[in-house]
């Protein structure tokens, strides 16, 4: 049987840090509000010049380092992101160039804040298959170049970052992605979109001055239908794999709210102190979100041989999913 390896992370966050103070300067908000509503102290925003394959580049390097694989032996690139460098072509393939892989299958995955944990599952098939031997897939977006920074129910929750992961087939399962159970229910759209832009709405001088190009959310639906999703995904994977809430040693959450994270633990029935969180020093940085805070704790040592690793998101769509890790 082949198993699927992860080999290497990387992670990158962008030098400039913007704190709940300095929000507060542009819209009518506090560092009180913010901190007690979502748990977030500051995130990092990227350089205008600073693209969402930049942050992906620099995430994508260091997870080749780390798994020490040279860039011409990947044979698929799967980047989760919904602020693509243009609309297209995709990040994906601008990235080939830029990380000077093969000509291999390159492609982008839009499911939103769900994006990692989709593509992780994506590339765990192709690799599974033995259709391929080695995947980067990489979440990364740049959140901050579609947001209304003057409208204050989402500028503060979100940033910028990228978090990759080499991975290879192997033998054992040491380190593996053991499984995956991924949903999504667009009947509110909505709920978390850009209006325009798209096919449905292009791009006109009405558009851009209605912001209609910008996040738009339903905050209080989104938080009610997060934890419900999140619960469902954690219970879908555990009950495939035999498994019960007490089988799993950690939780990499979705980091969009930490009160929807102190929820999700509270109907598990987990430990806090097992919940990886980092919303503090990022906010939610959407497909990022979940490879930053995974790749952040294996560097800081605290995952061990034999462990088992949940991850699981939510995101527009809405999209849901988790993966189990065997550490
Ligand atoms: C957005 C969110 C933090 C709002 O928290 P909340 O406790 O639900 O707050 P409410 O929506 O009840 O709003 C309370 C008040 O705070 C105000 N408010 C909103 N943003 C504010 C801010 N940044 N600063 C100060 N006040 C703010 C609202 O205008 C509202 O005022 P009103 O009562 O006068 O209308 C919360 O709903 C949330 O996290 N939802 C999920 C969003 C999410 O995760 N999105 C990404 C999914 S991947």
């Amino acid at each position: 049987m082949t198993f699927v390896r992860i080999m290497g992370m990387g992670y990158y966050l962008p030098k400039k840090v913007v704190t709940n103070d300095d929000l507060s300067k542009c819209v009518d908000t506090s560092d009180e509000w913010i901190r007690t509503r979502t748990g977030i102290v500051q995130r990092h925003i990227a350089a205008n010049n600073e693209a969402c394959s930049d942050l992906a580049l620099q995430a994508a390097k260091q997870a080749l380092t780390n798994a020490n694989i040279a860039p011409e032996a990947i044979d698929l690139l799967i980047v989760a992101t919904v602020t693509s460098d243009m609309q297209f072509p995709s990040t994906a393939a601008i990235l080939q160039a830029k990380l000077g892989l093969r000509t291999i299958m390159a492609f982008d995955i839009n499911a939103a804040c769900s994006g990692f944990v989709y593509a992780l599952d994506v590339a765990r098939h192709f690799l599974t298959n033995g259709v391929y031997r080695y995947a980067l897939v990489i979440g990364s977006d740049k959140l901050s170049a579609i947001v209304n920074w003057k409208d204050r129910n989402t500028c503060v929750l979100f940033g910028d970052g990228a978090g990759a992961c080499v991975l290879g087939q192997s033998d054992t399962n040491a380190h593996c992605v053991v499984d995956g159970f991924l949903g999504a229910d667009g009947s509110n759209p909505d709920w978390l979109c850009i209006p325009a832009g798209g096919s449905l709405q292009p791009a006109t001088a009405t558009t851009v001055a209605n912001h209609l190009h910008f996040v738009s959310m339903n905050g209080r639906e989104v938080f009610k239908v997060a934890v419900r999703r999140m619960m469902e995904a954690v219970r879908g994977v555990l009950e495939r794999q035999k498994l019960t809430i007490a089988d799993i040693q950690w939780i990499v959450p979705h980091q969009a709210n930490l009160r929807i994270i102190q929820a999700l633990a509270d109907e598990l029935g987990f430990p806090m102190d097992r919940m990886i969180c980092n919303i503090d020093q990022t906010g939610n940085t959407s497909a990022a979100s979940i490879p930053v805070a995974l790749a952040q704790a294996e560097a800081a040592g605290r995952f061990h041989p034999g462990e088992r690793i949940l991850l699981v998101a939510f995101g527009g769509g809405l999209t849901w999913g988790a993966s189990l890790i065997q550490y």
